[in-house]
């Protein structure tokens, strides 16, 4: 992925493959593009706000008319202890979308997640590699592309 405007293109064909009730972990480092294709998702279903980064809140929330997108940013747990703390279990409903950056530091307390996507810096652009965990990541990743099922 060249430049930002492909890392917003795949965030626009995930929102049009994904289903309320699923969860992806956005893996990757500091400037990978994480919330830059949070922001692309978010506007492809509908959300014409400010998205900013749950850098310090550590989620932010959006209530869009077919689910509500929670979208965690998790690189502030000094300890994967304070996910149970935060009772943000709860936000993973049949309704919803969970969207979690910095996924390995709730560590095993993190509910499952459908889909893993990995954004990694190559060159001046990205690459990235996505994959299903779950049935249901499965049969979104067949209504993506096969094109977008990864660079890396
Ligand atoms: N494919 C790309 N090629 C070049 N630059 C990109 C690409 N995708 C995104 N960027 C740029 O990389 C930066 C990514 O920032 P972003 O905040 O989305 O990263 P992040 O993964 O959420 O980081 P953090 O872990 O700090 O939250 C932005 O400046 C964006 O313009
Ligand atoms: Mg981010």
């Amino acid at each position: 992925m060249p430049d930002e405007a492909a890392t917003r293109a795949l965030g626009a064909a995930l929102a049009l493959a994904i289903a309320p009730g699923m969860s992806i972990r956005l893996q990757g480092d500091l400037g990978a593009g994480k919330t830059t294709l949070t922001r692309a998702l978010l506007a492809e279903c509908g959300y014409a706000g400010k998205v900013k980064s749950p850098t310090y809140t550590l989620v932010e929330s959006y209530s869009l008319p077919a689910m509500t997108v929670h979208h965690f940013d998790l690189y502030r747990f000094a300890d994967p202890q304070e996910w149970d703390d935060s009772g943000f279990s709860d936000y993973f409903a049949p309704d919803t979308l969970c969207l979690i950056e910095w996924p390995d530091k709730a560590g095993t307390l993190l509910p499952a997640a459908d889909i893993e996507l990995r954004l990694e810096v190559e060159g001046e652009g990205r690459c990235y590699h996505i994959k299903a965990l779950t049935e249901t990541g499965l049969a979104c990743l067949k209504r993506l592309s096969t094109q977008a099922v990864g660079n890396c």
